[in-house]
């Protein structure tokens, strides 16, 4: 069980201290929303940012591309430190060609849907993938409210995956929705609002973790 901090809700003048204090909680990942303005609505950040924060931390980079050309920009993800590349299911018919890519650069590989898509469109790949991510809010802004159908996806993703392989969740995670994914059989939670827009961090964090823990 992992719950992973979204830096989209970090503050961006600190974000070095911001990624310290969930560091020092036990944050074992930390979530990046690379948004490009055309596949999703906003723009967040890109390359450089990873790029200098990757000296200041040890932590996994979990990278959610939400792009319109994952392919053209796999590799200067994976040069300034990501450890893990998800990609949306939506912005490709050739994803075997995008997974092997992601895969000839060393990294870990995700593959995620909108809350529209059927999970019918991932499950020629799902063998091939180390995470699939659930959204479970409509890409491009943090803070939005948790789609309760998502559940039913979680369940049907889960009965569909090996146990070495992840599902995380993304959008809505907070104190009210953490018993109900974990239930649902996500190990990854990612976090962005109700870890940084609170006024301690780590210990949002911290509390998120404990509740998903009694869960399981
Ligand atoms: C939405 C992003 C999410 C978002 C989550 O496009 O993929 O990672 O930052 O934010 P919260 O946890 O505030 O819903
Ligand atoms: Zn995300």
């Amino acid at each position: 069980m992992r719950v992973v901090p979204s830096l989209l809700s970090a503050d961006f003048t600190r974000l070095a201290d911001h990624v310290g204090q969930v560091e020092a909680a036990g944050a074992e990942a930390l979530h990046f929303d690379v948004m490009d303005g055309h596949f999703v609505e906003n723009i967040s950040f890109g390359v450089p940012v990873m790029e200098k924060l990757r000296p200041a931390t040890k932590l996994f980079f979990d990278t959610h591309l939400m792009i319109a050309d994952p392919m053209k920009y796999a590799e200067p993800f994976a040069k300034a430190g990501s450890n893990l590349l998800t990609f949306h299911i939506e912005t490709t018919k050739q994803p075997r060609t995008i997974i092997e890519h992601i895969r000839s650069l060393g990294l870990n590989v995700g593959i995620t849907l909108n809350p529209s898509t059927p999970v019918s469109d991932i499950v020629p790949v799902l063998d091939e993938v180390d995470q699939v991510l659930i959204m479970s809010v409509w890409p491009g802004f943090g803070g939005q409210q948790f789609i309760e159908s998502s559940l039913d996806k979680l369940r049907e993703v889960r009965s569909l995956l090996r146990p070495d392989q992840r599902l995380e969740v993304d959008g809505g995670v907070g104190p009210d929705t953490v018993s109900a994914v974990v239930s649902a059989g996500a190990d990854t939670l990612v976090a962005g609002s109700a870890i940084f827009d609170q006024p301690d961090p780590g210990a949002a964090l911290k509390e998120l973790e404990n509740l998903a823990r009694r869960v399981c």
